[in-house]
């Protein structure tokens, strides 16, 4: 939700510039604006420029300066206008401010900068920030000023403040996330750390309480509350450019779905002691809980089936409806909290409440240095690289493998695991060529103008149907709807026609039957049968063969799923890297 980028000391001189190339990195968190401001060399004033609309192609023809902050938006408080982009400033000229969260207080604040006789250019919560700062700059430098101003700001937020005068910039987090690259001379801000890989892999991660501040010579972390300095060790990422970069492929998402052929063998290289010690955690447990979001909470749904493998009862909520059930967890509870981003607010949120009960908490998290990773007691981190495009892919089969060894860690199998998740990798890498990819593009071009789709699986084939659903649906717009295999005669059956497209998924284990006879009972209807499985059968009208891989089919199958939302989303003129009304990051309630 909203991407922030600042830079001091720009290598060369043209600040704007390098933040117009930071943000277009970071546009996956919000598209619907797009604003820069940066203090112009010539003469120490601030010049702004704000679109509404992708950055993607866009230009900037701001002027020279070393200075600049800019910011993608995901519209929350206020319309999508040039007005409402940030960055927002104060009545002075000498403010300016851009920001990710909501300041949930922002009325009450406005009412009383309207009496104080602020002029208000935008309908947007973030402008109080700068007019609040304006008349604390009065009296108080700008550092104790923003402190003091951020304090009072009710709800999740992370600022960046820029003071012209003083040519400092203050940031301060509290819940969204904040990066901080320390360059050779120059400093950098941003949501995340892909903007500024290009000049620096030494990283300081926010933590929710902390303030940077940035000046020509210094960087400086502080505590909010107390204002005092805390020590700064800035830590070196393993991350590559090259990994958020397309890598020749037309978009971000078609990449990252190709990259799994190295991502999901990698997860089974790193995490050895990690799963090692929370096996020892699960062997004492009486209560095993996943929680997630979205794509993640499927991995979470998969999980449960992978551990019922092992002879484990386990429960998996959506984070968003887990405060109910947040009662029973107790010291003996191990919560798995999974996570792309590590941000999101109803994950962070469920994670807190049961490690406020006494629960061992478990991240499984893809992006370093989340408020997940921090509040955790373990983090498994699952190693699948930026994954920048808004729909989730390479992360989520890591996050499946990472479940995968931990189950099978919990009955002493987990070297074996790993085996099969290397040797997975080495299926995939055979597997996924330009032929899967034609004939799934072929199989995308007979369901290009289907209104509705419908997608069975049984077992752990069940979270691999509520995937490629999402994938279709985020990434194409088509209406795709999963069910339990087993739930169709239960009243899903009236909704099958004559030509209606329906998407079997399975593996070669113990449902490979019943899934058979769910897709009898659709064929029977005059549905069109695809299936997505490691078997052929005269049930299916068409069929793309996966690899068998156990357990682990539900990777390869998901894949098949990925690649069709791409291709279809490719047909009907989405954008695949950023679907409509989506941030990647979701870092509000
Ligand atoms: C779907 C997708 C979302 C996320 C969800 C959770 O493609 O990306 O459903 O999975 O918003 O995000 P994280 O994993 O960052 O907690």
């Amino acid at each position: 939700m909203c991407g922030i980028f600042a830079v001091v000391n720009d290598p060369d001189h043209h600040a704007a510039q390098t933040t117009l190339d930071g943000l277009k990195k970071l546009e996956y968190r919000g598209y619907d604006s797009w604003g820069i401001a940066v203090v112009e060399h010539k003469n120490g004033t601030l010049a702004i420029e704000k679109h509404i609309g992708k950055i993607g192609g866009a230009t900037t023809a701001l002027p020279a300066g070393d200075i600049a902050i800019g910011h993608t938006r995901w519209a929350t408080h206020g319309g999508v206008t040039d007005g409402n982009a940030h960055p927002h400033v104060d009545c002075s000229g000498r403010i300016v401010v851009i920001h990710n969260g909501i300041v949930e207080n922002y009325q009450e604040l406005k009412q009383m900068l309207l009496r104080r006789h602020h002029r208000f250019t935008s309908e947007t919560d973030t402008e109080v920030i700068a007019h609040l700062i304006e008349d604390r700059v009065k009296s108080e430098s700008v550092e104790t000023a923003v402190l003091g101003v951020f304090k009072n700001l009710a709800g999740s937020n992370a600022i960046v403040v820029l003071d012209a005068k003083t040519n400092t910039i203050v940031a301060c987090r509290n819940g969204s996330p904040l990066a901080a690259g320390v360059g050779k001379g120059q400093f950098f801000l941003a949501s995340d750390v892909t903007p500024f890989l290009k000049f620096t892999r030494d990283v300081v991660f926010l933590a929710d309480g902390e303030a940077v501040i940035l000046t020509a010579t210094k960087l400086r972390l502080l505590d909010i509350k107390t204002g005092k300095d805390k020590r700064l060790t800035p830590r070196r990422l393993d991350w590559k450019l090259e990994d958020a970069e397309k890598g020749g492929y037309p978009h971000f998402l078609l990449k990252e779905i190709m990259d799994q052929v190295t991502t999901v063998p990698k997860t089974a290289l790193i995490n050895r002691n990690e799963i090692a010690h929370v096996a020892r955690r699960l062997e004492r447990a009486d209560r095993i809980v996943f929680t997630a979001c979205g794509t993640a909470s499927y991995c979470a749904l998969a999980a449960t089936y992978f551990f019922s493998g092992v002879g484990r009862e386990t429960k998996s909520y959506g984070a968003y409806e887990y405060t109910p059930f947040s009662g029973f967890a107790g010291k003996k509870t191990v919560l798995f909290a999974i996570s792309q981003s590590g941000e999101t607010a109803d994950t962070l949120i469920a994670a807190r409440n049961a490690k406020a009960r006494g629960a061992y908490v478990v991240a499984v998290v893809n992006a370093r240095g989340s408020a997940l990773e921090r509040l955790a007691d373990t983090t498994l981190p699952v190693g699948s690289g930026p994954e920048i495009a808004v729909v989730s892919t390479k992360a989520f089969t890591s996050q499946l493998a990472t479940m995968y060894l931990v189950s099978r860690a919990c009955t002493g199998n987990y070297a074996r695991a790993v085996r099969e998740v290397q040797d997975l990798g080495k299926t995939l890498r055979r597997w996924q060529t330009k032929k899967l990819r034609h004939d799934v593009l072929d199989l995308a071009k007979t369901l290009m103008n289907q209104e509705d789709i419908y997608i069975v699986g049984k077992h752990v084939s069940y979270p691999a149907a509520l995937e490629v659903a999402l994938k279709i649906k985020e990434s194409s717009y088509i209406h795709a709807e999963p069910f339990a295999a087993g739930e169709l005669k239960h009243g899903v059956l009236t909704l099958i026609q004559k030509g209606t497209p329906c998407i079997a998924i399975g593996a070669n284990d113990e449902t490979r039957l019943e899934l058979l006879s769910s897709a009898a009972e659709l064929r029977a209807r005059g549905g069109t049968i695809i299936g997505i499985t490691p078997f052929t059968s005269a049930e299916f009208d068409v069929t793309v063969k996966t690899p068998d891989a156990g357990p682990l089919t539900i990777i390869p199958n998901v894949i098949v799923g990925q690649l069709l939302g791409y291709y279809l989303g490719i047909g009907r003129g989405t954008d695949p890297d950023k679907p409509r009304n989506l941030a990647k990051s979701v870092t509000v309630k």
